[in-house]
C-alpha cells in the first residue's frame, strides 16, 4: 500500500464551508483517507462548543464503498496516529447512494451538514493492482467497491462501438473517442481486453518506450487523452453519475434549515450537476420563481466554485481540478 492513502483537498475551506455546530449530526459520505473527516470530528469534540452545542455530542457518519478506506483507518487508530472519537464517529461501508436507507437504519431524520468530496482517492490511482492508473501494469478493473460485479474489463469487452463511442466523449469528452471504440471493437476480437497496457497500446497505437518493472512510460503527448479515457470508464464502472444524483435528492429532504451542503468536484460533468442541483434543488437544474420573480431553491449558495489556491497546488498538484461548492438550506 502506498504511503500517503490520500491529501484532502482544500481542507480549511470545505470544513469553514460547512459551519460545523459541535453538537450536530454531520455525514461525510467520501471516506477515503479520512482527512475530513477527522475535521469535522476535531469541531464536534471542540473543548469550546458554541452556546447552541453546550452539552450535547456531536455524530459524524463517514461512508466509504471502498472496504480499504476502512481498513486503513483502522490501522492508523492501532498504531496511535489517529484517535477517532469512537461514541461520535461511526463507519458506514456503503455506496453513498443508499444515504436515505442508511439514515433510517441509525434512526437520523435530519442532518445539520454533509461533505461530498468526489471521485476517486490517491489510494486508487497509486495501487497498481486496483487497475485505475494507466502508469501502471494490471487487471483493467477500476471498481471502487470491490465485491461489485463489473470491471472495467467487462465493458470493454461488451459494450458495442457506439456505446463505447457515447461513453468516451460523454464521461471523457474525449475528441478521438469514436476512433478509440472502434480500435477496441476490432482488437477484441482477436482476444479479451484484459489489462491497463493492452488498452494503452490499442488507444496509443504507438510504440511504448521499454517497460519498467509494473510501470508503463507514456509519452507526454499521450497523457492527457489516456486520463480521460481512464476517468471515462471509472466512472460508467462505479455509475458515478447515477450514484450522485440519488445522494443530491437524499441530501436535499436530509438537510435542517440552517443546513449545509458541501461539494468537492473533480471534473465538468460532475460539476454542472451540482452546480445546477445546487441553484435549483433539482436534478434537471430548473429554476422555480414565485408570483414576484423570487427564486423558490431550498438553497442559498455561500461558494459559487472556488478553487484552490496556488499555494495549495504547488503542495498538493492533484488538487488543481477540485471545484468548492456549498449551499445552506433555507
Ligand atoms: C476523493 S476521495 C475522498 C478523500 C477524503 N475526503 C479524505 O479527506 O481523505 C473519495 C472517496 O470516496 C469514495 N467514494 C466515491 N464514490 C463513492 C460512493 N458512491 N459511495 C461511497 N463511497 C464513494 C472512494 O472510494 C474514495 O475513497
Amino acid at each position: 500500500m502506498p504511503d500517503a492513502y490520500h491529501i484532502p483537498a482544500m481542507l480549511k475551506e470545505t470544513i469553514e464551508g460547512l459551519n460545523i455546530k459541535p453538537g450536530g449530526v454531520y455525514v461525510d459520505v467520501t471516506f477515503g483517507g479520512g482527512g475530513h473527516s477527522r475535521a469535522i470530528l476535531e469541531k464536534l469534540a471542540s473543548p469550546y462548543p458554541s452556546p447552541e452545542g453546550k452539552g450535547e455530542k456531536g455524530m459524524l457518519f463517514s461512508f466509504d464503498q471502498d472496504i480499504e478506506a476502512y481498513e486503513n483507518a483502522q490501522a492508523q487508530m492501532a498504531n496511535g496516529k489517529w484517535q477517532m472519537a469512537n461514541d461520535s464517529w461511526t463507519f458506514v461501508h456503503s455506496n453513498f447512494r443508499y444515504l436515505r436507507n442508511w439514515m433510517d437504519y441509525y434512526d437520523v431524520p435530519e442532518i445539520d451538514g454533509i461533505l461530498a468530496d468526489l471521485g476517486v482517492s490517491f489510494h486508487h490511482f497509486d495501487c497498481p493492482e486496483r487497475g485505475f492508473s494507466f502508469r501502471f501494469s494490471a487487471p483493467l478493473d477500476m471498481r471502487m467497491n470491490q465485491t461489485s460485479k463489473r470491471t472495467a474489463a467487462d465493458i470493454v469487452n461488451s459494450y458495442s462501438e457506439e456505446e463505447l463511442a457515447q461513453l468516451f466523449y460523454l464521461y471523457g469528452e474525449l475528441k478521438n473517442g469514436r476512433q478509440i471504440a472502434r480500435a477496441i471493437c476490432k482488437a477484441r476480437t482477436d482476444k479479451r481486453i484484459e489489462r491497463t497496457e493492452d488498452l494503452v497500446k490499442i488507444a496509443f497505437p504507438h510504440p511504448l518506450p521499454e517497460r519498467r518493472g509494473d510501470e508503463i512510460e507514456v509519452p507526454t503527448n499521450a497523457k492527457k487523452d489516456l486520463a480521460r479515457l481512464f476517468q471515462a470508464l471509472r466512472i460508467e464502472v462505479n455509475d458515478e453519475m447515477g450514484a450522485l444524483r440519488e445522494m443530491l435528492l437524499a441530501a436535499r429532504d436530509l438537510l435542517k434549515p440552517g443546513g449545509r451542503i458541501a461539494i468537492l468536484t473533480y471534473h465538468s460533468l460532475e460539476d454542472r450537476l451540482v452546480k445546477n442541483f445546487l441553484r435549483s434543488g433539482n436534478l434537471e437544474g430548473t429554476i422555480e420563481k414565485d408570483f414576484y420573480g423570487n427564486n423558490l431553491s431550498p438553497f442559498t449558495l455561500i461558494e459559487k466554485g472556488r478553487e484552490a489556491s496556488a499555494e495549495e497546488i504547488e503542495r498538493n498538484p492533484r488538487a488543481r481540478s477540485a471545484k468548492l461548492r456549498v449551499a445552506e438550506k433555507k
